[in-house]
């Protein structure tokens, strides 16, 4: 576990200490090549920018173009990412202007250390350092061959167990998209991982696991790769599933990984909960899963949805006939506009949402993944976004609102 150590004077005390101290940091972590990661989030109210077109959230990591180390920057604005590429001077420089002044909030990892720098209006800057989260090298590749975060070549016991890797950590022929999937998976939640937690036993559930390649990636990923303790809970109302999944668990030695047998609609957590994960449960059960995930203010919430019967069957034709008269038409885009809905109820419930593609449509139409992270304060633009999505749909009811209604005060 990681142990904090302030650098910061007492609050109230010198403003530009803390915030010197980490750009000198990120200056010699750029210059020795071991700056492994940089957030700037939690823009600063009346920036230039504000609206539409403002950035609320920069994601740098290295990458090597042409054999030459720079960093990618992926800027995200509304429901939209935008990505370039900075030398080491060019994003120091963006980050002395734009720290403290555009964004109250920056996380620098390192080789040998993690550094978050908060600004508060009243109490100034403060300054943490803890132990390096990010244990292993970045990847650096950009333009050439993927690597993945499971790479080939490394035995790994649960991708052995499931039949993807041979015991030397070569993929097998007929498991490369599987193990393509996983890897994606893998690279969704690393996207999230600055937004829970820093230190502490991570909560994860993830509901409707099934036979769990997805829980066990996200056992490896936290506990192998980025050594925090969790508590990983994969829930599925299959008890025999369950029980395979309990076994595999407890021979591969996975601590704080656990299955249990139940219903999303009826399970309680015991605690807060950081992360929940809910991968193709069927049609409604996914929106069980994301109003229990909302019900306990989770931080994060990743959704990817299976088959979509409630909206084709609440959709009428009438409303775009050209459409909606061709039944493999009315299919799609009554998972579109579940999505769509779904992720709507989500801004409106106060989480950050965007629409991302998991894996590729070679596989399957059902692609699409929905990554919310909670804000800090609601965005008052997604009140009314919901009331006229449904009126554009022609629909009065859906499941997830009416699940969120029903939830215990
Ligand atoms: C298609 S599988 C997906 C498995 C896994 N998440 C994946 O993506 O590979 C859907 C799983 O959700 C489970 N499920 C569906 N409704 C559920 C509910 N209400 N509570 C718990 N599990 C549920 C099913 O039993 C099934 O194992």
């Amino acid at each position: 576990m990681s142990t904090e150590v302030p650098l910061q004077r007492p609050l109230g005390g010198n403003r530009l200490g803390a915030r010197e101290q980490f750009l000198a940091e990120l200056g010699k972590a750029l210059q020795v090549g071991e700056c492994w990661g940089l957030v700037l989030s939690q823009p600063v109210p009346g920036q230039a920018g504000d609206g539409a077109l403002r950035v609320e959230k920069v994601t740098v990591r290295p990458v090597e173009i042409s054999g030459q180390r720079c960093y990618q920057l992926a800027e995200r604005r509304g429901k939209q990412e935008f990505h370039r590429n900075l030398g080491a001077d060019e994003l120091l420089r963006r980050t002395t202007e734009e720290v403290g002044a555009a964004f109250a909030q920056a996380d620098l990892y390192t080789r040998s250390a993690d550094l978050y720098l908060r600004f508060n209006g009243r109490n100034g800057a403060h300054l943490a350092r803890k132990k390096p989260s990010r244990s292993a090298a970045p990847v650096l590749a950009h333009d050439r061959r993927k690597r993945y975060i499971i790479p080939e070549g490394e035995p790994c016991a649960f991708m052995q167990e499931i039949g993807v890797m041979t015991p030397a950590g070569q993929v097998k022929a007929a498991r490369q998209a599987k193990f393509r999937q996983v890897n994606r998976f893998l690279e969704l939640v690393e996207d999230v991982l600055p937004e829970l937690p820093p230190d502490g036993s991570l909560h994860v559930i993830d509901f409707g696991c099934g036979k769990s390649y997805l829980t066990f990636a996200l056992h490896h990923l936290l506990r192998n790769i980025h050594r925090r303790e969790v508590e990983i809970v994969g829930l599925d109302l299959k008890a025999g599933v369950v029980r395979d999944c309990q076994r595999i668990a407890e021979r591969l030695g996975c601590t704080g990984l656990r299955f249990e047998v139940g219903d999303i609609a009826g399970y309680a957590p015991g605690g807060a909960v950081d992360l929940v994960v809910t991968l193709h449960a069927c049609d409604t059960a996914s929106d069980a899963a994301l109003a229990r995930a909302i019900g306990w203010q989770t931080r994060a919430i990743l959704a990817a949805p299976c088959c979509q019967h409630e909206m084709a069957g609440l959709l009428s034709t009438d409303v775009l006939p050209g459409i909606l008269g061709f039944g493999i038409l009315k299919e799609r885009f009554a998972a579109l506009a579940t999505d769509a809905l779904r992720a709507a109820i989500l801004e409106r419930a106060g989480y950050q949402t965007q629409i991302v593609e998991f894996i590729d449509l070679e596989h399957t139409p059902k692609n699409l993944l929905l990554r919310a992270i909670r804000r800090a304060q609601p965005d008052p633009a997604a009140a009314d976004a919901v009331e006229l999505l449904k009126r554009q749909l022609g629909i009065r009811e859906f499941s997830l609102e009416r699940l969120l209604q029903d939830l215990p005060a």
